[in-house]
Protein backbone atom coordinates (compact mmCIF):
# COMPACT_ATOMS: atom_id res chain seq x y z
CA UNK A 1 0.00 0.00 0.00
CA UNK A 2 2.35 2.23 -1.30
CA UNK A 3 1.81 5.98 -1.70
CA UNK A 4 4.34 8.24 -3.70
CA UNK A 5 3.47 12.28 -2.57
CA UNK A 6 4.99 14.88 -4.98
CA UNK A 7 4.36 18.45 -3.42
CA UNK A 8 4.34 20.84 -6.66
CA UNK A 9 4.42 24.95 -5.66
CA UNK A 10 4.27 26.16 -9.23
CA UNK A 11 1.94 28.86 -9.95
CA UNK A 12 3.38 29.67 -13.52
CA UNK A 13 0.49 28.58 -15.53
CA UNK A 14 -1.93 31.33 -14.32
CA UNK A 15 -1.40 34.79 -13.53
CA UNK A 16 -2.23 34.70 -9.53
CA UNK A 17 0.60 34.35 -7.01
CA UNK A 18 -0.76 31.76 -4.24
CA UNK A 19 -1.41 28.56 -5.85
CA UNK A 20 2.35 27.72 -5.06
CA UNK A 21 1.23 27.43 -1.03
CA UNK A 22 -1.28 25.22 -1.56
CA UNK A 23 0.80 21.88 -0.76
CA UNK A 24 2.54 23.28 2.59
CA UNK A 25 -1.23 24.18 3.46
CA UNK A 26 -2.69 20.94 2.45
CA UNK A 27 -0.15 18.76 4.13
CA UNK A 28 0.07 20.69 7.26
CA UNK A 29 -3.52 20.47 7.59
CA UNK A 30 -2.77 16.77 8.36
CA UNK A 31 -3.39 15.45 5.11
CA UNK A 32 -0.47 12.84 4.48
CA UNK A 33 -1.09 11.92 8.71
CA UNK A 34 -4.56 10.94 7.80
CA UNK A 35 -3.14 9.08 4.78
CA UNK A 36 -1.03 7.51 6.65
CA UNK A 37 -2.65 6.63 10.02
CA UNK A 38 -6.48 6.71 8.70
CA UNK A 39 -6.20 4.80 5.37
CA UNK A 40 -3.14 2.64 6.10
CA UNK A 41 -0.80 4.37 3.29
CA UNK A 42 3.03 3.78 3.65
CA UNK A 43 3.56 7.38 2.55
CA UNK A 44 6.79 7.99 0.05
CA UNK A 45 7.53 11.96 0.52
CA UNK A 46 10.44 13.71 0.32
CA UNK A 47 9.48 15.90 2.58
CA UNK A 48 10.05 18.86 0.27
CA UNK A 49 7.55 22.07 -1.40
CA UNK A 50 9.17 21.59 -5.08
CA UNK A 51 8.83 25.28 -6.80
CA UNK A 52 11.70 24.50 -9.25
CA UNK A 53 13.59 27.39 -8.89
CA UNK A 54 16.57 26.09 -10.23
CA UNK A 55 15.50 25.33 -13.59
CA UNK A 56 12.83 28.06 -14.45
CA UNK A 57 14.79 30.17 -17.06
CA UNK A 58 15.35 33.52 -16.88
CA UNK A 59 14.56 35.25 -19.93
CA UNK A 60 11.36 33.36 -20.64
CA UNK A 61 8.85 35.59 -23.65
CA UNK A 62 5.68 34.24 -24.93
CA UNK A 63 5.53 31.92 -27.87
CA UNK A 64 2.18 30.93 -29.77
CA UNK A 65 0.37 33.26 -26.71
CA UNK A 66 1.37 30.73 -24.55
CA UNK A 67 2.80 32.90 -21.02
CA UNK A 68 5.58 31.68 -19.22
CA UNK A 69 5.86 28.51 -22.16
CA UNK A 70 9.88 27.37 -20.96
CA UNK A 71 8.93 27.69 -16.77
CA UNK A 72 5.75 25.58 -17.74
CA UNK A 73 7.78 23.36 -19.97
CA UNK A 74 10.47 23.12 -17.52
CA UNK A 75 8.86 22.42 -14.47
CA UNK A 76 6.49 19.81 -15.62
CA UNK A 77 9.51 17.63 -17.27
CA UNK A 78 11.01 17.57 -14.13
CA UNK A 79 8.14 16.31 -12.61
CA UNK A 80 6.65 14.09 -15.41
CA UNK A 81 10.15 12.13 -14.14
CA UNK A 82 9.31 12.23 -10.28
CA UNK A 83 5.87 11.13 -11.02
CA UNK A 84 7.39 8.44 -13.34
CA UNK A 85 10.02 6.94 -10.78
CA UNK A 86 7.22 6.76 -8.25
CA UNK A 87 4.56 4.85 -10.95
CA UNK A 88 7.60 2.56 -12.65
CA UNK A 89 7.72 0.87 -9.06
CA UNK A 90 3.74 0.14 -8.70
CA UNK A 91 2.73 3.45 -6.02
CA UNK A 92 0.07 5.31 -6.48
CA UNK A 93 1.31 8.70 -7.10
CA UNK A 94 -0.52 11.92 -5.28
CA UNK A 95 0.01 15.03 -6.72
CA UNK A 96 -0.50 18.25 -5.09
CA UNK A 97 -0.53 21.55 -6.93
CA UNK A 98 -0.33 24.29 -8.00
CA UNK A 99 -1.94 25.00 -10.89
CA UNK A 100 -3.22 22.45 -13.92
CA UNK A 101 -0.46 23.34 -15.96
CA UNK A 102 1.59 20.51 -13.92
CA UNK A 103 -1.12 17.63 -15.39
CA UNK A 104 1.23 18.15 -18.32
CA UNK A 105 3.92 16.57 -16.02
CA UNK A 106 1.79 13.88 -13.82
CA UNK A 107 -0.24 12.38 -16.33
CA UNK A 108 2.55 12.11 -19.39
CA UNK A 109 4.78 10.44 -16.55
CA UNK A 110 1.75 7.93 -15.40
CA UNK A 111 0.89 7.29 -18.86
CA UNK A 112 4.44 6.27 -19.75
CA UNK A 113 5.42 4.26 -16.59
CA UNK A 114 1.71 2.20 -16.88
CA UNK A 115 2.99 1.33 -20.41
CA UNK A 116 6.22 0.32 -19.70
CA UNK A 117 4.56 -1.53 -16.41
CA UNK A 118 1.59 -3.25 -17.57
CA UNK A 119 1.72 -3.04 -21.53
CA UNK A 120 -1.76 -0.41 -20.86
CA UNK A 121 -3.36 2.67 -21.97
CA UNK A 122 -3.85 5.28 -19.57
CA UNK A 123 -7.13 6.89 -18.89
CA UNK A 124 -8.14 10.19 -17.12
CA UNK A 125 -10.75 11.41 -15.59
CA UNK A 126 -10.55 15.48 -15.52
CA UNK A 127 -12.98 16.70 -12.96
CA UNK A 128 -13.08 20.58 -13.65
CA UNK A 129 -15.24 23.53 -14.32
CA UNK A 130 -13.29 24.04 -17.39
CA UNK A 131 -12.17 21.45 -20.55
CA UNK A 132 -8.37 23.04 -20.22
CA UNK A 133 -7.77 21.64 -23.62
CA UNK A 134 -7.10 25.24 -25.52
CA UNK A 135 -5.02 25.16 -28.08
CA UNK A 136 -2.47 27.98 -27.80
CA UNK A 137 -3.64 30.13 -30.24
CA UNK A 138 -7.14 29.63 -29.56
CA UNK A 139 -6.77 30.56 -25.68
CA UNK A 140 -8.29 33.50 -24.84
CA UNK A 141 -6.29 34.02 -21.77
CA UNK A 142 -2.38 32.64 -23.16
CA UNK A 143 -2.43 31.11 -19.68
CA UNK A 144 -1.43 27.49 -20.19
CA UNK A 145 -3.36 26.03 -16.85
CA UNK A 146 -6.33 26.07 -19.44
CA UNK A 147 -4.05 23.81 -22.23
CA UNK A 148 -2.84 21.18 -20.55
CA UNK A 149 -5.07 18.19 -22.37
CA UNK A 150 -4.39 20.10 -25.81
CA UNK A 151 -0.62 18.89 -25.05
CA UNK A 152 -0.83 15.44 -23.55
CA UNK A 153 -3.25 14.80 -26.22
CA UNK A 154 -0.87 15.96 -29.00
CA UNK A 155 -4.06 18.28 -30.14
CA UNK A 156 -1.08 20.36 -29.40
CA UNK A 157 2.14 19.87 -30.19
CA UNK A 158 5.11 21.97 -30.70
CA UNK A 159 9.05 21.15 -32.04
CA UNK A 160 10.95 23.28 -29.73
CA UNK A 161 12.55 21.43 -26.54
CA UNK A 162 12.44 23.72 -24.23
CA UNK A 163 8.67 24.57 -24.90
CA UNK A 164 6.89 21.02 -24.30
CA UNK A 165 9.30 19.42 -27.24
CA UNK A 166 10.37 16.80 -24.78
CA UNK A 167 6.60 15.16 -24.63
CA UNK A 168 6.96 12.05 -26.80
CA UNK A 169 4.42 9.13 -27.42
CA UNK A 170 4.75 7.28 -24.46
CA UNK A 171 4.03 10.29 -22.33
CA UNK A 172 0.63 10.48 -24.36
CA UNK A 173 -3.05 9.97 -23.40
CA UNK A 174 -5.63 9.59 -26.05
CA UNK A 175 -8.28 10.93 -26.57
CA UNK A 176 -11.18 8.02 -26.23
CA UNK A 177 -9.16 7.14 -22.94
CA UNK A 178 -10.09 10.95 -21.50
CA UNK A 179 -13.29 11.57 -19.78
CA UNK A 180 -14.52 14.96 -18.15
CA UNK A 181 -17.26 15.64 -15.18
CA UNK A 182 -17.99 18.78 -13.77
CA UNK A 183 -17.41 21.59 -17.30
CA UNK A 184 -19.45 24.73 -17.28
CA UNK A 185 -17.31 26.72 -18.37
CA UNK A 186 -15.84 25.90 -21.53
CA UNK A 187 -14.04 28.27 -24.39
CA UNK A 188 -15.49 28.21 -28.24
CA UNK A 189 -12.40 26.30 -29.36
CA UNK A 190 -12.50 24.05 -26.74
CA UNK A 191 -16.53 23.03 -27.44
CA UNK A 192 -15.38 22.43 -31.37
CA UNK A 193 -12.47 20.33 -30.45
CA UNK A 194 -14.68 18.22 -27.91
CA UNK A 195 -17.08 17.66 -30.82
CA UNK A 196 -15.06 17.13 -33.30
CA UNK A 197 -12.87 14.32 -31.53
CA UNK A 198 -16.12 13.22 -29.84
CA UNK A 199 -14.34 13.37 -26.68
CA UNK A 200 -16.82 12.07 -23.26
CA UNK A 201 -17.34 14.64 -21.34
CA UNK A 202 -20.10 14.87 -18.97
CA UNK A 203 -21.34 18.88 -18.06
CA UNK A 204 -23.18 20.45 -15.35
CA UNK A 205 -26.12 20.36 -17.53
CA UNK A 206 -25.55 16.38 -17.63
CA UNK A 207 -25.72 16.00 -13.81
CA UNK A 208 -28.45 17.68 -12.78
CA UNK A 209 -30.38 16.13 -15.52
CA UNK A 210 -29.34 12.32 -14.64
CA UNK A 211 -27.75 12.75 -11.03
CA UNK A 212 -24.25 12.53 -9.97
CA UNK A 213 -24.75 8.55 -9.79
CA UNK A 214 -25.65 8.07 -13.19
CA UNK A 215 -22.88 10.29 -14.67
CA UNK A 216 -19.99 8.63 -12.59
CA UNK A 217 -21.34 5.64 -13.41
CA UNK A 218 -21.66 6.47 -17.72
CA UNK A 219 -18.20 8.02 -16.72
CA UNK A 220 -16.53 5.05 -15.64
CA UNK A 221 -18.26 3.01 -18.43
CA UNK A 222 -16.84 4.61 -20.96
CA UNK A 223 -13.28 4.12 -19.56
CA UNK A 224 -13.72 0.61 -19.10
CA UNK A 225 -13.32 -1.76 -16.24
CA UNK A 226 -9.66 -3.04 -16.12
CA UNK A 227 -8.08 0.39 -17.19
CA UNK A 228 -5.63 2.23 -14.85
CA UNK A 229 -7.16 5.60 -13.90
CA UNK A 230 -5.62 8.93 -13.68
CA UNK A 231 -7.50 11.34 -11.76
CA UNK A 232 -6.90 15.02 -12.10
CA UNK A 233 -8.91 17.10 -9.72
CA UNK A 234 -9.34 20.53 -10.32
CA UNK A 235 -11.02 22.08 -7.00
CA UNK A 236 -12.83 24.81 -9.10
CA UNK A 237 -15.00 21.98 -10.46
CA UNK A 238 -16.82 22.35 -7.16
CA UNK A 239 -18.99 25.11 -6.34
CA UNK A 240 -17.41 27.94 -4.96
CA UNK A 241 -19.29 27.57 -2.10
CA UNK A 242 -16.93 24.77 -1.11
CA UNK A 243 -14.57 26.23 -3.05
CA UNK A 244 -14.07 29.52 -3.04
CA UNK A 245 -10.53 29.94 -2.83
CA UNK A 246 -9.59 29.00 -6.71
CA UNK A 247 -8.21 31.31 -9.82
CA UNK A 248 -10.68 30.78 -12.00
CA UNK A 249 -14.21 29.60 -9.91
CA UNK A 250 -17.17 29.41 -11.56
CA UNK A 251 -20.81 29.15 -10.03
CA UNK A 252 -23.28 26.54 -10.66
CA UNK A 253 -20.66 23.71 -9.27
CA UNK A 254 -20.52 20.48 -7.70
CA UNK A 255 -21.53 20.02 -4.36
CA UNK A 256 -18.82 18.93 -1.88
CA UNK A 257 -20.53 15.54 -1.77
CA UNK A 258 -20.45 15.16 -5.21
CA UNK A 259 -17.25 15.51 -5.32
CA UNK A 260 -16.75 13.23 -2.93
CA UNK A 261 -18.38 11.11 -4.49
CA UNK A 262 -17.15 10.93 -7.84
CA UNK A 263 -13.78 10.24 -5.57
CA UNK A 264 -15.50 7.69 -3.74
CA UNK A 265 -16.46 6.05 -6.94
CA UNK A 266 -13.41 6.51 -9.10
CA UNK A 267 -11.58 4.53 -5.77
CA UNK A 268 -13.95 1.81 -6.09
CA UNK A 269 -12.90 0.59 -9.06
CA UNK A 270 -9.58 -0.34 -7.73
CA UNK A 271 -8.25 1.49 -10.99
CA UNK A 272 -6.98 4.43 -9.61
CA UNK A 273 -2.99 4.83 -10.03
CA UNK A 274 -3.00 8.46 -9.91
CA UNK A 275 -4.42 12.16 -8.53
CA UNK A 276 -3.61 15.41 -9.30
CA UNK A 277 -5.28 17.90 -6.46
CA UNK A 278 -5.09 21.14 -8.07
CA UNK A 279 -5.65 25.09 -8.61
CA UNK A 280 -6.40 25.34 -4.16
CA UNK A 281 -4.92 28.77 -3.73
CA UNK A 282 -4.52 29.89 -0.21
CA UNK A 283 -3.82 33.77 -0.48
CA UNK A 284 -7.45 34.34 -2.21
CA UNK A 285 -10.57 34.85 -0.77
CA UNK A 286 -8.93 34.82 3.11
CA UNK A 287 -12.30 34.12 4.64
CA UNK A 288 -12.56 30.81 2.57
CA UNK A 289 -9.24 29.43 2.19
CA UNK A 290 -9.80 27.36 5.14
CA UNK A 291 -13.04 26.19 3.99
CA UNK A 292 -10.78 25.07 0.29
CA UNK A 293 -8.15 23.32 1.89
CA UNK A 294 -10.43 21.04 4.12
CA UNK A 295 -12.27 20.96 0.27
CA UNK A 296 -9.50 19.69 -1.20
CA UNK A 297 -8.08 17.43 1.75
CA UNK A 298 -11.77 15.39 1.53
CA UNK A 299 -11.43 14.99 -2.20
CA UNK A 300 -8.27 13.55 -1.44
CA UNK A 301 -9.12 11.18 1.40
CA UNK A 302 -12.22 10.20 -0.61
CA UNK A 303 -10.03 9.09 -3.87
CA UNK A 304 -7.59 7.19 -1.64
CA UNK A 305 -10.17 5.23 0.15
CA UNK A 306 -11.94 6.52 3.10
CA UNK A 307 -15.76 5.51 3.56
CA UNK A 308 -18.18 6.92 5.02
CA UNK A 309 -19.06 3.67 6.91
N1 LIG B 1 -10.49 28.42 -20.31
C1 LIG B 1 -9.84 29.49 -19.60
C2 LIG B 1 -8.43 29.74 -20.16
O1 LIG B 1 -8.02 29.11 -21.08
C3 LIG B 1 -9.76 29.17 -18.11
C4 LIG B 1 -8.92 27.97 -17.78
C5 LIG B 1 -8.94 27.67 -16.32
N2 LIG B 1 -8.14 26.52 -16.04
C6 LIG B 1 -7.93 26.04 -14.81
N3 LIG B 1 -7.11 25.00 -14.69
N4 LIG B 1 -8.46 26.59 -13.74
O2 LIG B 1 -7.74 30.57 -19.68
MN1 LIG C 1 -10.78 24.71 -13.64
MN1 LIG D 1 -14.46 31.43 -19.86
MN1 LIG E 1 -8.33 22.84 -14.53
Amino acid sequence: NDLGVVAVGFSGGQCKQGVEAAPMALIESGLLDQLHEDLGYDVHFDNAVHNYADIIPANDPDHRGMKKPRAVSAVTEKLSQQVYDHAKEGKMVLTLGGDHSIAIGTISGTAKAIRERLGRELAVIWVDAHADINLPEDSPSGNIHGMPVAFLTALATEEKKDIFGWLSKEHLVNVNKLVYIGLRDVDRGEKRILKEHGIKAFSMHDIDRHGIGRVVEMALAHVGNDTPIHLSFDVDALDPQWAPSTGTPVRGGLTLREGDFIAECVHQTGNLIAMDLVEVNPSLEAMGANETIRTGCSLVRSALGDTLL
